[in-house]
């Protein structure tokens, strides 16, 4: 599995803010290698890191990521295929911090979900296929509605300017609190072995607004 540019960029900006994270609720979304949801987890987090649900091989991976990072880790995921339940396999390791892996496909409502109340929603390069925009939008809103405060911050490659995430904000009733050049923050020396244009957003409920977008 790679890790993405998006998700350095990312990590790094949770490091960099790493007070606020300390004894925080983050629920890192799209996780594949986990590398922000990790280190979430080391400043101090309550880190719950998820991916799509029937996908048991980058779930597997996600737990071996947490075993050699000696983080304790709870896996919550379905043995049989149908989706994430809540029977739970315990891995234990030697560190204090703790991480759930969870079965987590965007656009569906499994009972774990519900149990989710996040102050941060991670998700690096999630916003890569137009397809899945609105199922993973649905899935932000509705962790932001059960969990009042709550910001997603995200980072993306900006391949055709902001618009695309300004229309899916004003859509699905979300505002932007901040938003940052990838590279702005990055240490030249990280830099240097990434390419692109990536943003990075923080987003929020707009409550000026309504809470489910319009038919059209
Ligand atoms: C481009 S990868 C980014 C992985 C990681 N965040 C990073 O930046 O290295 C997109 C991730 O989204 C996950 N994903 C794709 N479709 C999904 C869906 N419908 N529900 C949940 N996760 C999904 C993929 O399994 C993959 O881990």
């Amino acid at each position: 599995m790679f890790v993405w540019p998006c998700s350095v960029i990312l990590a790094e900006y949770v490091w960099q803010q790493r007070s606020r994270f300390s004894g925080s609720r983050v629920v890192e979304l799209g996780a594949g290698t986990s590398l922000p949801g990790l280190v979430a987890a080391k400043v101090g987090a309550d880190v719950t890191l998820t991916d799509i649900a029937h996908n048991t091989e980058v779930l597997d991976n996600i737990r071996q990521v947490c075993g050699l990072n000696n983080v304790n880790c709870t896996v919550c995921f379905d043995l049989e295929g149908k989706g994430c339940t809540l029977r739970s396999i315990f891995y234990t390791f030697t560190s204090t911090e703790i991480m759930q892996v969870l079965g987590l496909t965007w656009g569906e409502w499994d009972e774990p979900i519900f149990d989710l109340h996040p102050d941060v929603i991670l998700g690096a390069d999630v916003l890569y296929d137009s397809a899945k925009f609105d199922d993973l939008f649905a899935t932000i809103t509705f962790l932001l509605e059960n969990s009042p405060g709550a910001v997603f911050i995200t980072t993306y490659h900006n391949r055709s300017g902001h618009h695309l995430v300004e229309f899916l904000m004003v859509k699905w009733g979300l505002k932007c609190l901040k938003l940052l050049d990838g590279f702005s923050f990055l240490p030249s020396c990280k830099a240097a072995s990434l390419q692109g244009n990536i943003q990075l957003v923080e987003i929020a409920l707009d409550k000026e607004k309504p809470k489910w977008p319009s038919a059209d």
